[in-house]
């Protein structure tokens, strides 16, 4: 039985955050690994992110996941970073320890776990485009290198974005060339892996990605996901690929913060069915 008074509490800190998912996950998380914890939503108000963590600090919170807009934030307030959420520039998992603030990004080996794990796509080896450069796509890029692709192709609306990310990684690549960058209408070739990590599916809109980069042995992953599919999975799904959304993301990045407040790894499958019929 959980007790709401002796149990380890965390939280998702967001504005708005009554549309979150984190309660309902964690608490399966909780409930299928025999974790003693409490998990709530917490709203902060948009000039006060800072001030609510230190209140969560204070009322002996163990921890928190970190949502739109304060991912930034987050990371600006950490007293300690890791490596991964330094070079995303962002955070979305807390823990509170010691009187330090850590501060971790789960949300890049929660999509590299969604994708060899769930989908069975390996990515040693393979090519890989990464559909924008903004917060999401820089979280990405780390994880994605760290499973040793041939190449990842970094394409943007604005060249320049996806020309300073390269810059940024470049030092963490096996070998030259290894991350590139190109504009949407310069993209050449077919594709192991297409990401889409622009924000285009928030607007019902999709980034301009030639049809000719997806082919039937392509999976293409959108990080956003919804009741129906994107216009970018169904344009990809048009020619051929393999579609999946980003709701295994959601979930897996869910289950490596669980591993890190609590050290056990949840098992994710029975929760993404479920998330999926109540969609
Ligand atoms: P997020 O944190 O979701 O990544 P962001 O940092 O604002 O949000 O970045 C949004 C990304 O989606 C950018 O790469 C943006 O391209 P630009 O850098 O050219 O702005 C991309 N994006 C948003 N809407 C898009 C659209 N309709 N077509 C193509 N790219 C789009």
């Amino acid at each position: 039985m959980t007790d709401q008074y002796s149990a380890d509490r965390y939280c998702v800190i967001g504005n708005p955050i009554a549309h979150s998912k984190s309660p309902e996950i964690h608490a399966a998380f909780a409930a299928t690994s025999g974790q003693d914890l409490v998990y709530e939503r917490c709203l902060a108000p948009l000039d006060g992110f800072a001030g609510t963590v230190r209140r969560l600090v204070a009322e002996g919170y163990r921890g928190a996941n970190v949502t739109v807009p304060f991912k930034l934030e987050a990371a600006a307030i950490a007293t300690r970073l890791s490596a991964r959420a330094r070079l995303a520039g962002a955070v979305n998992t807390l823990r509170f320890e010691g009187g330090e603030i850590v501060g971790d990004n789960t949300d890049g080996p929660g999509l590299v776990a969604d994708i060899v794990r769930n989908a069975g796509v390996a990515l040693a080896g393979k090519r890989v485009l990464l559909l924008g450069a903004g917060g999401a796509a820089r979280g990405i890029v780390l994880p994605f290198l760290e499973q040793g692709p041939a190449a990842i192709v970094i394409a943007n609306r604005t060249r320049a974005t996806a020309d300073a990310l390269v810059e940024q990684f470049a030092a963490h690549a096996s070998h030259p060339g290894q991350v590139s960058a190109v504009g949407m209408d310069a993209i050449e070739g077919v594709f192991d892996v297409v990401v889409n990590a622009t924000s285009a599916s928030l607007a019902a809109d999709m980034p301009p990605v030639p049809a000719a980069s997806f082919g039937p042995d392509t999976l293409a992953v959108d990080i956003m996901y919804g009741k129906e599919p994107s216009q970018f999975m169904e344009f990809a799904a048009l020619h051929g690929a393999a579609v999946r959304d980003g709701l295994g993301m959601l979930v897996e990045q869910a289950a490596e913060a669980f591993a890190l407040w609590r050290g056990v790894r949840p098992a994710t499958m029975p929760v993404l069915v479920q998330l999926r019929s109540s969609l």
